[in-house]
């Protein structure tokens, strides 16, 4: 399905739908360029599970940020990361378990997401202008 946003409060209000749905061991995978809003759509994600949308930060620093909340949240961001560096992570270990991932520059990561990952593409159109491209659920 495809979505507009207009603004970054609709982008974490869609993040915060994606999230009201996700069940234990989902995996999302988000796609977009550099201010594209996926650190936004966490957020929105993240509050839906219960986590204060201020705890969630770019992760220039942490790739990956792990947040209990009744179910384990992991923020995994791979800006940092070059493919040949994403294998010594052991995404695994958190894409397998039941807690629920979210993938910033997930595309790094192609071949250990699973095949059923929610995929979430995040176009810059305009200024303000967000196109939301989601795959693998309905919200
Ligand atoms: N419709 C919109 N949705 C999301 N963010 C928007 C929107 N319009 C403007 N913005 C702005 O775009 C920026 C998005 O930043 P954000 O950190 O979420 O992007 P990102 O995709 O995580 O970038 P990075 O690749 O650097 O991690 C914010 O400054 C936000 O205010
Ligand atoms: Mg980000």
């Amino acid at each position: 399905m495809k979505l507009q946003s207009k603004s970054e409060a609709e982008t974490r209000d869609i993040g915060r739908r994606i999230g009201k749905r996700l069940k234990r061991g989902n995996v999302v995978c988000l796609y977009g360029d550099l201010g594209a809003g996926k650190t936004t759509m966490v957020k929105g994600i993240a509050s839906a599970l219960g986590i204060s949308e201020r705890d969630i930060t770019s992760a220039s620093y942490t790739i990956i940020a792990e947040y209990n909340a009744g179910v384990t949240f992991y923020h995994i961001d791979l800006y940092r990361l070059a493919p040949e560096q994403v294998p010594d992570l052991g995404l695994h270990e958190y894409l397998g378990s039941d807690g629920i991932s979210v993938i910033e520059w997930a595309e790094r990561a192609e071949g250990e997401v699973p095949d059923d990952s929610i995929r979430v593409r995040l176009n810059h159109k305009e200024e303000d202008l967000r196109e939301i491209e989601i795959r693998g659920m309905e919200v």
